[in-house]
């Protein structure tokens, strides 16, 4: 697809000019601005790949104010355009941290080189962005298990003696009065509740070695959801599968990637309270330019249930982040199901739109 720029240039034939620059190297010049303000409103609504931008601009605001204002918040590449270039006008331009700077009037061909490197090098901060933001996440993660499992091991013993306690306070006077039986009966349950928090928590900060073995993905999914059946009643949820014909095997942990599949089943269970359908897919894909793995697979889980706030959206990984606190969620599936895959070389993504459903997408590579 054809990189869309932006122009921010407040004199017309000079922006036609660099219109039909971009247009002759195989840009999409989607756009044009006249004032540091409509370039900030325009880069919002188009979302475009570059800004090429003006520095002196009529209006209160230039093109510096502009390019900081565009940067910072929306975080698409700025490259200044411009006729002067004292050092003083260079120094204010260089706070702004632009991925390139042409001095008019330009050749068509230094255009193009400074624009293609401004986009791989914006390319390549995004993604050490990413990687450095999952590098933080696994520490938080590392961590916190560590935290959880002394934390855990503390309740375990307590648990198991209110839990003793309890029984034995049931066999001496629950034949005497049924409030007192109603009481005790709900104590086990909490404790019983406590018990498998502990549980996963404990799962969760000590995960176990991969035992992986050569397997199909559709055969896993198969598998899965033969197991799935007998624990969920799944009245009026529909299950779709729509499975890739080319054979794929992946090298994965079972037992582990059945719990990933269980994890955002349930998910997609508990967020279509009142029925819907629930779309499994596998597909291959080819792999980026920047992917070490020779060939991808893809597997969706999709659901048409209530969505995610874009809010929520951003916590959804973080350990113990629940919105279903009246129906008991601890908040660790996800951040279980995105560590599992992570060990597996994987990546799991989740979109969703608010009222319309969730789509789960685990890429994997195979061999
Ligand atoms: N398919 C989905 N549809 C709507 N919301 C979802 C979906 N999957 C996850 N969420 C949201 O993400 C939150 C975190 O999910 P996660 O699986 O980590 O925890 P949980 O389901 O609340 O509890 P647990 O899985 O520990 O029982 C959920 O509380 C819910 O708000
Ligand atoms: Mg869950």
């Amino acid at each position: 697809m054809k990189k869309q720029i932006l122009i921010v240039e407040d004199e017309r034939v000079s922006a036609e000019d660099i219109k039909m620059s971009l247009q002759r190297l195989g840009y999409s010049a989607s756009g044009m601005a006249v004032s540091g303000e409509e370039a900030i409103r325009k880069a919002e609504e188009m979302r475009p790949d570059l800004v090429l931008m003006d520095i002196v601009l009529k209006g209160e605001m230039d093109g510096i104010e502009a390019a900081s204002a565009i940067s910072s918040r929306l975080d698409i590449p700025v490259v200044y355009l411009t006729a002067y270039a004292d050092k003083k006008m260079l120094e204010r331009a260089k706070v702004t941290e632009p991925f390139g700077y042409i001095l008019k009037p330009f050749e068509d061909k230094e255009l193009r080189s400074i624009l293609e490197i401004a986009l791989y090098k914006h390319r390549m901060e995004r993604k050490l962005k990413k990687t450095q933001q999952e590098l933080i996440q696994s520490e938080k993660l590392a961590a916190l298990g560590r935290f959880s499992s002394g934390i855990a091991h503390e309740i375990k013993n307590p648990l198991g003696i209110i839990l003793g306690g309890s029984e034995f306070l049931e066999m001496k006077l629950s034949k005497v009065d049924s409030e007192v039986k109603t009481a005790i009966n709900k104590i086990k349950e909490s404790t019983f509740r406590a018990n498998t928090i502990v549980q996963d928590l404990l799962k969760f900060s000590r995960p176990s070695a991969l035992k992986t073995e050569r397997i199909n993905p559709n055969d896993l999914i198969r598998e899965t959801l033969s197991l799935f059946k007998y624990r969920i009643p799944l009245i009026e949820i529909k299950i779709k599968t729509h499975f890739a014909r080319e054979k794929m095997y992946l090298e994965v942990d079972k037992n582990q990637m059945q719990q990933v599949f269980f994890n955002l089943l349930m998910n997609a269970i508990e967020a279509m309270p009142k029925g819907g359908a629930i779309t499994i897919k596998t597909y291959k894909m080819a792999p980026s330019e920047s992917s070490l793995a020779d060939k991808l697979c893809v597997i969706e889980v999709a659901d048409t249930g209530e969505g995610i706030s874009p809010k929520d959206l951003q916590r959804i990984f973080e350990p113990f982040f629940t919105t279903k606190r009246e129906r008991k969620g601890t908040g660790l599936g996800l951040s279980m199901t995105k560590m599992i895959v992570n060990s597996h070389k994987g990546d799991l993504a989740i979109e969703s739109k608010p009222g319309k459903g969730t789509t789960a997408k685990i890429v994997l590579p195979f061999h």
